[in-house]
């Protein structure tokens, strides 16, 4: 039987990122709480034009272009998001435009909380394993993008928790990067109020506290049905939704509580979880592709030894739904990692002052309404998408 799963993987972050260790200055916290006690450096900052569409068409143009695979290739587009740029259009259309995919191609957006991504990357294996990738003959793949920006208020308990940026990915048979096991996985679901954002307003409402004790029991939960779904309950490497680094360490802590391991916290934590989180310390929450960025740093970090290895996956989605699922890395994956060059885009970067964060955000209110022309201007790169702003009542992006 063919192998199915994630065959390439890049990553768009924006230009500006702060120091958390500046916020906390400026919040009159130590730095300690934020750098060790929340396990974040550094949080990505998205000026108005990276808005959630520019920053997903800039991941999907980076993953064609290291990946070698093409936009015509596409089948199937799905975005995760909860970070909605429409009420009815969704992202994955305007994607279907700044990238020319095919018309025959099915494409819709996903949303339940951190989860959209995880909905839209599991939907595609299923309509792989359906048998729908192939078109006039020719083999087709899905492209999955998860993309958001997320906003806490100004000096809430939740601002250094922020973060944005989009993972984008493309889910095939024969995957060069991770073989995904169809149809073995754990979920689990409740109707609690832990994390939300209301209809009128950018910001997240949150329960912080709360959301932690839900990310917890949704994760014994689905880790729980994964072992009765799985007859090989061993993984060498778990990667966690990491909304902030220490909370994939208390996720740790709690599931090796289940399995009766909680003597090997320390050591087992730097082995099996801490790879997947440089990536998450240097760019904070990017809700939808939070698991998958923590992929991405835990296969720079290790894909060419961790070749045939199978690996745990746990995706969460405040309101709140979890699944947990498992792998294996393929062979040559570590090849493959060097050619997408996955940390490029954080080597980029533009340290940015607490006073032009805040400037930033405080606009933030206007920008969906803003005309073309009254914006910021980026300063763009030849392959970068920016928003513009609105005319006639439509987004205008520069492609
Ligand atoms: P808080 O209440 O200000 O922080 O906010 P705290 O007092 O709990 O302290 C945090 C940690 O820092 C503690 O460690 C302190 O001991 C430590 P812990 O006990 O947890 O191990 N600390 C220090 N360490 C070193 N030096 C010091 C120091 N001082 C304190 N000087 C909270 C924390 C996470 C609640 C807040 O940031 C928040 O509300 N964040 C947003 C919600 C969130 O991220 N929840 C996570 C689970 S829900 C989820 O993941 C879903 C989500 O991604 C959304 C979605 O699904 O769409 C959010």
């Amino acid at each position: 039987m063919t192998t199915i799963g994630i065959d390439a993987i890049a990553l768009a972050v924006p230009q500006g990122y702060l120091e958390l260790a500046d916020l906390a200055a400026a919040r009159g916290v130590p730095a300690g709480k934020y750098v060790e006690g929340l396990g974040v450096r550094q949080m990505a900052v998205a000026a108005a034009h990276e808005d959630p569409v520019a920053l997903a068409a800039n991941a999907a143009r980076r993953l064609f272009a290291q990946s070698g695979r093409s936009p015509s290739e596409i089948g199937l587009c799905v975005v995760g998001t909860e970070t909605a740029v429409d009420h009815s259009k969704p992202i994955a259309a305007y994607l279907h435009g700044l990238l020319g995919l095919p018309s025959r191609c099915r494409v819709f957006e996903a949303k339940h909380a951190c989860f959209g991504g995880t909905a839209g990357l599991l939907g595609a294996v299923d309509w792989i394993a359906a048998g729908k990738m192939s078109g006039n003959g020719k083999p087709r793949v899905a492209l999955v993008v998860c993309t958001d920006v997320a906003r806490y208020g100004l000096g809430t308990a939740g601002e250094p928790t922020q973060g944005a940026g989009a993972v984008a990915m493309i889910v095939s048979e024969r995957p060069r990067l991770v073989e995904l096991e169809v149809g073995v996985s754990g979920s689990y679901a409740r109707d609690v109020h832990d994390f939300w954002r209301p209809l009128h307003s950018k910001e997240a409402v949150v329960d912080g506290h709360h959301s932690v004790a839900c990310y917890l029991d949704a994760l014994a939960g689905a880790f729980d049905a994964w072992r009765e779904a799985s007859s090989d309950k061993s993984v060498v490497r778990t990667c966690y939704h990491v909304p902030y680094g220490k909370m994939a360490k208390k996720a740790h802590k709690h599931r090796l509580g289940l399995e009766g391991r909680e003597a090997e916290l320390e050591a087992s934590y730097e082995k099996e979880v801490a790879p997947s989180l440089r990536f998450p310390s240097l760019v904070g929450n990017v809700y939808t592709g939070s698991l998958y960025l923590a992929l991405a740093s835990l296969l720079d970090a290790e894909a060419a030894q961790l070749e045939g290895e199978r690996i745990g996956l746990f995706s969460y989605g405040s309101g709140c739904t979890a699944e947990f699922f498992s792998g294996r890395i393929a062979a040559g994956a570590g090849k493959m990692v060097e050619q997408l060059a996955l940390a490029a885009p954080l080597d980029a970067r533009t340290r940015l002052s607490v006073a032009e964060y805040e400037a930033i955000r405080n606009a933030d209110g206007g920008v969906d309404r803003a005309p073309v022309g009254t914006l910021p201007a980026p300063s763009l790169s030849q392959r970068t998408v920016a928003y513009l702003g609105i005319e006639s009542d439509r987004r205008v992006y520069a492609n």
